[in-house]
């Protein structure tokens, strides 16, 4: 499966691993320092040293390093040059002294103690980034007098941070993240007056961090995060008038943020999250407007929101949530046209959300404000935040009507605004969020009906509307909802009416709350499909008849069926039902009585269904002739004929029977042809090599099936492949696709021109195309979805180089009984990586939290 060109594939890797260090690192001095070191070229005894080393490692390691070896064994010091400088990953200057050595990601596994630091006193680059290394690093590192970059980050180095690093004076990039240092930062780390960038990340460090750093004078970016630092933040910090970021988070440090880092004017990314600051922010923050990206979640900030922050325009990203900050809405805050995140959940904020402030962030998409104290209402404005996937306003002191503009907001996939006072009825354009999937307006004083339009939101999971005045019956298009998964609460409200049959449609549904309403009639139809259920609440309803068999209320106790009208079955506190009261009837007219009303139903049935029969074949016949002239706009692929013959016959005619020539890439599960349509859409066809589904299969289990694909022909993100639909014809089972010109990415990385072509800039916008097609499958859809076969072959290009991971979820549809296929549970599965950038893709899959802030 290895496709790419390895060397395109380890750049791109080690680039995205580096990117924050290579923007921080700068050339041109390491050009210059390069000329004036020492002039010993290789020796015999550096060869030595170097082989020592590899001895010392493990033996996968010694075959990754196959190319260090000595040709001539009885090598001198002249005729060893040409052999060394060309072992993997040393480089050598124009004299034959080695100045680099760079093996990051070869998978090197051994103690860093051997390595020949003593024999390499001009190496000015060191990179063993992301190997196997373990163990302390020696004292003897302080020999390498002249480095520059020093990269062991990504290892399992432990013990302390070795006192001779910090002699190491020309040294500008220094990162030792991601170990298992322990122990303090040196102060006299602060003598490596040249750094532009340090990073400690991710390692046991404790103690607090020293003043000395405020030496740095150079410094660019400071991490520190993830460790176990404690005390204040050193107001030395303050004269790091470069420093552009600056990431504490997740420590356990305290005190205030001193008033002289709110006048960093360089600062872009302040990271602060996760540990015990308090006091207020500082009043200068952003008065520069540097700040692009500012978090401080999880502390203990009081006061105001610093006054910088109204004209803070640069802003892209903030988090400030879960502390007690107060601030005006409509005034303390400005107009923010980068902004795509913000949330201030659990402050102190209170004023109105004003038209004039939050609805001109026009790139908004995440706007998080639970649990404030904002006062007025939600006004119409709010329909300009088109981007917007997320918006929580619950828990405040909204008033007024939903207003109808929230249709607008068609990518919302999140909307809670449960916890306030808001009024009137739920307007019908809700319908229109057909992405929503979480719908939470519990506990307002929403009255009206539920509007029939809601079941147009059908990939709502969560949707709760209880403890409102809503009254008349359940609109029975609820039951086209048929994803909704985690909660169906109507409970406490003024609903009344049977409860519709279409429930049954709700395969999926795990947990109903009906309580406290007035719904009446038997139960048992509604309730037959409803597979998933676990639990169960019908009680203060005027419900009679038998209870289902379902689990959930074989389950259910006494608590959730209880002030019923006439609820009989196996259950303490109900009574038994009794068999069948119409067996004994002790009166001869309702025998009567019933004859006739059976009659008349069967002569009421029968019609209706020679009705639909004939209204069938006048439909038929009426579509027939409409398939021929379609009209524009008309789509092939609508959900109602997604396994339909015509499709399937137009496929077959523009690939003339999947004719080789159409055919434009093969892979594990199916070939892929290009096809023409006949309304001359271009579409990419994916035959699989085995039928997707079992003829025979229960017919239960290709409900789930269809309904499964379904989820994905209705799914639309901008960086996921539209899967159009499927056919599953005889022995030929179909995806259809959009068609990409350029292909896939492992295709381009193939070719070196077009490799070449792909540049960093372009590379960036892939990953984070990936990254974005990812972070909405995991997180924002539930239960997640995980590719399961994330790789270069699947990841397509536009024009533009955006990319659209392809093949969404059809792992899963390969074999959709596997015991992988479980609804409830977000398996993660995994498919070896064919090659470095596949597994760098996989890496990105499985770790969600990765966040792609530039
Ligand atoms: C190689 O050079 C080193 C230092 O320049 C010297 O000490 C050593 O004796 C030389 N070895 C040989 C075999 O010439
Ligand atoms: C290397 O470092 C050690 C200990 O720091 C020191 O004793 C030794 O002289 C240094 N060797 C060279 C070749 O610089
Ligand atoms: C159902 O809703 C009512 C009222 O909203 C609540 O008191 C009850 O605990 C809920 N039942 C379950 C099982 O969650």
């Amino acid at each position: 499966m290895a496709f790419c060109n390895p060397n395109v594939q380890e750049s791109l890797c080690s680039f995205f691993l580096f990117f924050t260090l290579l923007l921080a690192s700068s050339y041109s001095s390491y050009a210059l320092s390069s000329i004036s070191t020492s002039t010993t070229s290789v020796t015999v005894d550096q060869a030595m040293a170097l082989l020592e080393w590899k001895d010392s490692l493990n033996n996968q390691s010694q075959t990754v390093l196959h190319s260090w070896k000595l040709l001539d064994p009885n090598a001198t010091n002249s005729s060893l040059q040409s052999d060394l400088c060309s072992w993997y990953g040393i480089s050598c200057n124009q004299r034959g002294i080695i100045t680099e050595i760079n093996l990051p990601s070869m998978g090197l596994q051994g103690m860093v103690k051997n390595f020949p630091f003593p024999s390499l006193p001009s190496l000015m680059r060191l990179n063993l980034n992301n190997n196997s290394l373990f163990g302390s690093v020696p004292s003897n590192i302080g020999n390498l007098s002249v480095i520059n970059y020093l990269d062991l980050s990504k290892n399992h180095l432990s013990e302390l941070i070795p006192l001779e690093i910090c002699s190491l004076t020309g040294l500008e990039i220094l990162s030792l993240g991601d170990n298992c240092f322990h122990g303090s930062i040196p102060y006299e780390m602060g003598r490596l007056k040249n750094l532009t960038s340090l990073t400690l990340f991710s390692n046991n460090l404790s103690g607090s961090i020293p003043t000395s750093l405020g030496n740095l004078s150079n410094l660019q970016q400071l991490s520190l995060y993830q460790n176990k630092l404690n005390g204040s933040i050193p107001v030395s910090l303050g004269n790091l008038r470069y420093l552009t970021i600056l990431r504490l988070l997740e420590n356990q440090l305290s005190g205030i943020i001193p008033l002289e880092i709110g006048n960093m004017s360089s600062l872009k990314n302040l990271e602060l999250g996760d540990n015990h600051f308090s006091g207020v922010l500082p009043q200068g923050l952003c008065m520069s407007r540097s700040l692009v990206n500012f978090s401080a979640p999880n502390n203990h900030f009081t006061g105001l929101i610093p006054r910088g922050f109204k004209n803070c325009t640069g802003l892209v990203r903030v988090e400030l949530q879960n502390n007690q900050l107060a601030a005006t809405l409509s005034k303390d805050f400005g107009v923010y046209e980068k902004l795509n995140y913000i949330d201030l959940r659990n402050n102190q904020l209170n004023g109105e959300l004003t038209s004039s402030t939050w609805f001109q962030c026009k790139n908004l998409q995440a706007l998080l404000m639970s649990g404030n104290k904002i006062t007025g209402k939600i006004p119409p404005d709010v329909g300009k935040l088109t981007q917007l996937h997320e918006l929580d306003l619950s828990s405040n002191y909204l008033v007024g009507e939903i207003p109808k503009e929230f249709g607008e907001l068609t990518y919302l996939l999140y909307l809670n605004l449960r916890g306030n006072q808001l009024s009137g009825s739920l307007p019908s354009e809700i319908g229109k969020l057909y992405s929503l999937t979480t719908l939470d307006l519990s506990g307002n004083s929403l009255s009206g009906q539920i509007p029939k339009e809601i079941g147009n939101c059908s990939n709502l999971l969560y949707l709760d509307l209880s403890n409102n005045r809503l009254n008349g019956s359940i609109p029975f298009q609820i039951g086209n909802i048929i994803y909704l998964q985690i909660l169906l609460d109507l409970s406490q409200n003024w609903l009344s009416g049977e409860m519709p049959s279409q429930f049954t449609n709700l395969g999926k549904l795990e947990k109903l709350n009906l309580s406290h309403n007035q719904l009446s009639g038997t139960i048992l139809s509604a309730f037959y499909g409803m597979y998933s259920l676990t639990s169960i609440d019908i009680s203060y309803n005027e419900f009679e008849g038998p209870l289902p068999k379902n689990r959930a209320f074989q389950n259910a106790t006494i608590e959730r069926l209880r002030n019923n009208t006439a609820l009989c079955g196996n259950v303490s506190g109900l009574q038994p039902c009794e068999h069948s009261s119409l067996s004994k009837p002790d009166n001869k007219n309702l025998i009567i009585v019933m004859v006739v009303v059976l009659s008349l139903l069967f002569l009421l049935f029968a019609s209706a269904s020679i009705a639909c029969v004939v209204h069938q074949i006048i439909r038929l016949r009426y579509v027939g002739k409409k398939q021929r002239t379609p009209s524009p706009g008309w789509n092939l692929f609508s959900v109602c004929n997604f396994d339909g013959k015509n499709l399937y016959q137009e496929i077959i005619k523009a690939t003339e029977d999947f004719d080789a020539k159409y055919c434009i890439g093969m892979g594990g599960s199916g070939s892929v042809y290009k096809a023409k349509l006949s309304t001359n859409q271009v579409v990419a066809v994916k035959k699989l090599h085995q039928p997707l589904q079992d003829e025979y299969e229960e017919d239960a289990k290709k409900k789930t099936f269809s309904s499964e694909i379904r989820a994905l022909t209705e799914m639309r993100h901008r960086n996921i492949v539209k899967l159009y639909g499927f056919c599953s014809v005889g022995q030929h089972s179909l995806l259809v696709y959009d068609y990409f010109e350029r292909g896939s990415l492992a295709k381009v990385l193939e070719n070196n021109e077009l490799a070449s072509e792909l540049d960093w800039e372009k590379r960036i916008v892939v990953i984070k195309g990936v990254a974005n097609a990812l972070s909405y499958m995991h997180n924002d859809c539930i239960p997640p979805i995980i590719h399961r076969d994330i790789s270069s072959n699947n990841i397509l290009l536009n024009v533009k180089y955006e990319a659209c991971v392809s093949d969404f979820g059809t792992a899963r549809l390969m074999q959709p009984y596997s015991s992988n296929y479980t609804p409830l549970v977000g398996t993660r599965g995994y498919i070896a990586p064919g090659n470095k950038f596949d597994t760098f893709l996989i890496i990105v899959e499985l770790d969600s939290e990765l966040d792609f802030k530039f």
